[in-house]
């Protein structure tokens, strides 16, 4: 299966919000494959259907250092966070190059549908707990960088651009 197209910041199309996905079938399947190659393909932590141009509330992950522990998350919802927050260095395969310290809670559980939409929850920590909740904020239509202060986003636009008309 070909590699899908990661859309790169400040692509507009990354400000759409998903919508749940209704039924777990063999579409939707397809598509996770394709996301899991593609996120690996790119050494990527986490993807969510969003960057694909794919608007369903879809993501995948593998924080292992292994990277042979694929997690899908379809249709997720925090179901408990942590009063206490984590600051973490994060990046992301649409703002590539670029790593700012974000502060986001420590812990968080997930309840969400696996690729066969059965029901689960996952306690996450660590990368983990930052992958999820990075993931999840581009299912709503934020990236990473809209955390950061208008000066900064504005240097992280005007150098993506830059390089995507150096790149075209
Ligand atoms: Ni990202």
């Amino acid at each position: 299966m070909q590699n899908l197209t990661i859309l790169q910041y400040p692509d507009p199309r990354l400000y759409t919000v998903a919508k749940p996905v209704a039924v777990v079938d063999d579409r939707v399947r397809k598509l996770v494959a394709a996301m899991l190659e593609t996120m690996y393909a790119a050494n990527g932590v986490g993807l969510a259907a969003t960057q694909v141009d794919v608007h369903e509330r879809i993501i995948v992950l593998d924080t292992s250092e292994e990277r042979n522990a694929p997690v899908v998350l379809i249709n997720p919802q925090i179901v408990r966070q942590s009063a206490q927050d984590k600051e973490w260095e994060e990046g992301c395969l649409s703002v590539p190059g670029i790593y700012d310290k974000i502060t986001r809670p420590a812990e968080v559980r997930v309840r969400a549908l696996d690729a066969q939409g059965a029901v689960f929850e996952m306690d996450a920590d660590g990368l983990t707990a930052v992958c999820i909740l990075h993931e999840m904020d581009h299912l709503l239509g934020k990236v990473f960088v809209d955390y950061l202060s208008p000066l900064k986003r504005s240097r992280i636009k005007t150098k993506m651009l830059k390089r995507q008309r150096q790149a075209a």
